[in-house]
């Protein structure tokens, strides 16, 4: 196989590289061969429906879970395959029996659909959202776990926490955070939408209450893949949010079940993480770790600008700041993201702390020439904001 970051290993995706895609944390990008294996499946199911589904796919999403579990440090009993870390939290969340006054602890970085989920739930319930600041740009593991505890009171129920935060791209000192929030009698929710294929996980070692993640971003996994892992005091409660036949015999049964769907994109996930193996697996992580710091740096060198994290605190996703004065604001972020998008370069611009920041993703099919012609981009539209 080419190598990760070279132009012979491209032909494995289907992109269209007439466009600079430097955005792979979004939605990530299935590889044709995950593609063809889950068409594989849906051919599988349409031969003979019934049996299909009366017979072969219980066996087979289980054999995904273990598989899962195998790469996180997870038994696969522990874990339900869900459509995408959305559902997983919307799940876990409307399980947990709130009441008036419960707080929800989340920060200035949680992914917004998530904080929307936890409002949904309080508007049902009367519990109510606490929301802590992070320390940013330039963050130090110290700082960001003193943060998260910050907002901890007698009436916290939960605490959400990224793995990798979406708008700031920082790999969060997890397992001091989880132990901090174990160490305070509150349960922890990890949203780890960013994490698998990204980060090497041991999901055992960790200690959190739960674990949610996706194979169809960072894993190579085709798009409706995600999964929720639930310490096994926390499983009884918990139930899908679409409540079908499993109803009543248990979390596998429960989510292993929701009705008809299309399973095809959890029952690859064996073959996506195998092939996210066959790019190198771990090696793989850090090379695109080392190739989106280096690509962070380099901008910011040609821009006279910095990259917003230390090296030690992101991974595959970097921060930049952008060399165009302005208002800070969310709006204004939007229209520059659709100039880069009107220039066919998808990447995400993000308003924080008060200034305009460019997302990088590294992943195998992009190219270190892709940030130069990215840096091209940003001086057009520096001319044209100018
Ligand atoms: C931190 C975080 N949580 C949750 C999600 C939602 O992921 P999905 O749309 O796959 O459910 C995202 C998506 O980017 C995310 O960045």
């Amino acid at each position: 196989m080419a190598s990760p970051h070279t132009p012979d290993i491209r032909s494995l995706w289907g992109l269209d590289y007439s466009r600079l895609i430097i955005n792979h944390g979004s939605y990530g990008a299935t590889p044709l061969e995950v593609l063809a294996k889950q068409d594989d499946w849906r051919r599988r199911m349409e031969a003979a429906p019934t049996l299909f589904m009366a017979t072969e796919l219980p066996a087979a999403i289980r054999r995904a879970a273990a598989a899962v579990g195998a790469a996180i440090g997870a038994r696969g009993e522990d874990l339900a395959l869900v459509d995408n870390s959305t559902a997983a939290i919307n799940a876990i969340l409307n399980s947990i029996p709130f009441a008036p006054g419960d707080e929800i602890l989340v920060n200035e970085h949680t992914y917004a659909a998530v904080v929307k989920a936890a409002r949904h739930v309080c508007a049902r319930t009367g519990a109510v959202i606490v929301t802590t600041a992070l320390p940013f740009p330039n963050p130090t593991a110290d700082t960001l776990v003193a943060a998260h505890l910050s907002g901890v009171t007698p009436r916290t129920r939960l605490a959400i926490v990224d793995h990798i935060t979406s708008p700031s791209a920082l790999v969060l000192p997890l397992a001091e955070i989880v132990a901090g929030y174990r160490a305070a009698g509150v349960p922890v929710l990890v949203d780890g939408a960013h994490g698998p294929g990204q980060v090497p996980l041991d999901l055992g070692a960790l200690g959190a209450d739960y674990y949610v993640g996706n194979g169809h971003k960072w894993w190579m996994g085709a798009k409706g893949a995600g999964f929720l892992w639930a310490a096994p005091q926390h499983q009884q409660m918990l139930h899908p949010n679409i409540i079908s036949h499993g109803y009543g015999s248990g979390f596998v049964a429960e989510f292993d079940w929701t009705g008809t769907r299309d399973w095809s994109a959890a029952l690859v996930l064996p073959d996506a993480i195998a092939f996210h193996d066959r790019l190198g697996g771990t090696a793989l992580m850090a090379t695109n770790r080392a190739e989106a710091r280096a690509a962070a740096e380099k901008l910011a060198a040609r821009f006279g600008t910095r990259p917003a994290n230390p090296p030690e605190l992101e991974a595959a996703m970097s921060l930049v700041e952008l060399p165009i004065r302005t208002d800070g604001s969310e709006q204004r972020a939007l229209a520059l993201r659709q100039m880069f998008y009107d220039l066919g370069c998808d990447l995400p611009v993000i308003a924080l702390g008060g200034t305009v920041w460019l997302r990088l993703s590294a992943q195998a099919y992009n190219l270190p020439s892709d940030y130069d012609r990215l840096g091209d981009l940003v001086d057009m539209v520096c001319q044209r904001t100018a």
